[in-house]
């Protein structure tokens, strides 16, 4: 038993925050912004929840899946809304969801976390699972504080997975953490990311490079065979050199980083979401996730593209 995509949504705020908005408060500038990130706006607002539904509803409609049949939602999540209850239950309550709901803190890499958590329930006997990541990074960022301010975003991504018989579309997968570089990216409760930004760059290409390559390793896969590669979306140039030690070729990336910041767990979703909406992808495609975070945490997932039915076809 393994997993199927049935369906797929996104949803970002509307208030748009520009570099050259943010040169208003921050001594920074736009050209900064841009050399050193990759970024130049992204989308502030709405709670965790309500981006957590609107990409939910969106992935749920994609797929034809009726709400209530669905067995469990995980909301990926450094940022919820409460500290009790988990924003999930809400999540759960808006879309009508069967089942159970539950928030998970993997930083960063909490999508992979959880699209990996969902393939194995799926293999165990739950029929459908809603994975969403979803932030509002916005709220746990100091806005004077120009070290970090420029970097991150709000936004959400779901994807709507159902159990399939055989091997399913997760080919592989690596999940990670180093809790001795726990110090270099943190946020107390009630406080600020505080962050050793050079540190995190180092430390982050060496995870995501080498956690990506025990998941391809694992699958019998070559990098030149990746169609895809989705990375978590946190800076251009840590992107880049990813890509140069893989040897993988950057058109090869899925990026929404220039629009959205760094999203945390959506950012993955969200650059996956881009990527299948803009005709990226074809049947048998190998597509490969992977990201990494605050703990340091890191995850990888490699997955077989295949178009879902049509949603009409799809099972309810
Ligand atoms: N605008 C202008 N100057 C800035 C600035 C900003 N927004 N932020 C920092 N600077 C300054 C620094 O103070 C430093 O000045 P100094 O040399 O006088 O001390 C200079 O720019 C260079 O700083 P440095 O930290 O070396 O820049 P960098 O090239 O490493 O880029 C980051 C900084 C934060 C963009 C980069 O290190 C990064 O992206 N790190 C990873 C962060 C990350 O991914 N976090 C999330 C993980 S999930």
């Amino acid at each position: 038993m393994g997993l199927r995509i049935l369906g797929w949504g996104s949803a970002l705020p509307e208030k748009v925050v520009t570099n050259h908005d943010l040169e208003k408060t921050l001594d920074t500038s736009d050209e900064w912004i841009r050399e050193r990130s990759g970024i130049g706006e992204r989308r502030i607002g709405e709670s965790t929840a309500e981006l957590a539904i609107a990409a939910g509803r969106a992935a749920l409609e994609r797929s034809g899946v009726e709400p209530a049949s669905v067995d469990l939602m995980v909301l990926a999540t450094t940022t919820p809304d409460q500290q009790v209850p988990a924003s999930s239950a809400h999540v759960h309550y808006e879309l009508g969801l069967g089942g159970g709901a539950c928030d998970l803190n993997a930083a960063c890499s909490g999508f992979v976390y959880a699209l990996v958590m969902a393939n194995g329930l799926l293999e165990s006997g739950a029929n459908r699972v809603l994975v969403v990541g979803a932030e509002t990074l916005s709220r746990i960022t100091d806005w004077s504080d120009r070290n970090t301010a420029v970097l991150f975003g709000d936004g959400g991504g779901a994807l709507v997975l159902e159990r399939e018989a055989g091997e399913g579309q997760l080919l592989g997968w690596d999940l990670g953490v180093d809790a001795s570089a726990r110090e270099i990216l943190e946020c107390d409760i009630g406080g600020f990311i505080r962050m050793d930004g050079r540190e995190v760059f180092k430390r982050a290409v060496r995870v995501l490079v080498d956690s990506a390559k025990r998941t391809l390793a694992q699958a019998k896969v070559r990098p030149e065979d990746v169609k895809l590669l989705v990375p978590h979306q946190a800076n251009i140039r840590i992107i880049q050199a990813a890509c140069d030690r893989l040897g993988i070729p950057e058109e090869r990336t899925a990026l929404v980083l220039h629009r959205t910041g760094n999203t945390s767990s959506a950012s993955i979703p969200l650059a996956l979401v881009d990527a299948i909406e803009a005709g990226r992808l074809e049947d048998g495609d190998l597509v490969l996730m992977t990201g990494f975070g605050a703990g340091m945490t890191w995850g990888s997932a490699l997955l077989r593209w295949q178009s879902p039915p049509s949603a009409s076809g799809a099972s309810a």
